[in-house]
């Protein structure tokens, strides 16, 4: 009883926390960033983690960010501008195997380039599968994205995929394998479970909350 009540606020909170959510453009220079600057909070992430998925179910739109089963879907840095007053961004995939290596090369440059020059960046999420956890292009990223100076919070998706059973082994594996972490959030895009704690990071950087 209450655990099902737990869950039902945890949702019904997420619902209304995104009044406001449009696809603004895409990039693949920071030269093009949108003219009107906002606050900017970036997703970074592989391919397939759920980057896109997650934008989606954050906002309530089925299919503002494009989702697909083929990895690889995402090559640019689109903006999406949430409540009006920030934007969300969601980044290339990296570590999709088809690719070739320049173009690999190239996504990495674009996100690092992203991290190291976009004034109005606030917060760097990296998303890692919550049941596959950090692979070796995870930690290669978590890395350069501390040497860039931000600050990174870990977003592990898809835990709907893993057992409840499992979840503790999950989280400590996550820890074990991006070291000094400080924030570790688990969400699923399915259940929006964890989606009132990205929450909680973000609107210190909504005015109008
Ligand atoms: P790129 O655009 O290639 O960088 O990938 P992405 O990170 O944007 O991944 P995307 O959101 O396209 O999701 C990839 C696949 O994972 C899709 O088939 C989604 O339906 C699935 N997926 C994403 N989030 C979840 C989740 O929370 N739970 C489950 N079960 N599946 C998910
Ligand atoms: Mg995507």
């Amino acid at each position: 009883m209450i655990l099902s009540y737990n869950r039902s606020t945890e949702k019904e909170r997420s619902i209304n926390m995104v009044k406001q959510a449009e696809f603004i453009k895409s990039i693949t220079d920071i030269k093009d960033a949108p003219e009107l600057k906002l606050p900017e909070v970036v997703l970074i992430g592989r391919s397939n983690v759920g980057k896109s998925s997650f934008i989606n179910a954050f906002t309530n739109r089925k299919s503002l960010a494009r989702v697909s089963q083929t990895p690889g879907k995402t090559i640019t840095l689109n903006y999406y501008l949430i409540n009006n007053e920030m934007y969300l961004v969601d980044a290339p995939g990296y570590g999709y195997a088809k690719r070739s290596k320049e173009m690999k090369a190239q996504f990495s440059h674009m996100i690092i380039d992203y991290l190291e020059m976009a004034p109005d960046l606030e917060i760097v999420f990296l998303f890692v599968d919550f049941k596959v956890g950090p692979t070796k292009d995870d930690i290669e990223m978590y890395h350069a994205i501390l040497e860039s100076g931000m600050k990174v919070i870990v977003v592990a998706t898809k835990k709907d995929k893993v057992k409840r059973s499992q979840h503790v082994k999950h989280e400590k594996m996550i820890k074990e394998k991006l070291t000094h972490v400080e924030k570790l959030i688990v969400t699923s895009s399915e259940t929006k479970e964890g989606f009132n704690l990205i929450y909680e990071e973000i609107k210190g950087i909504l005015v109008h909350e």
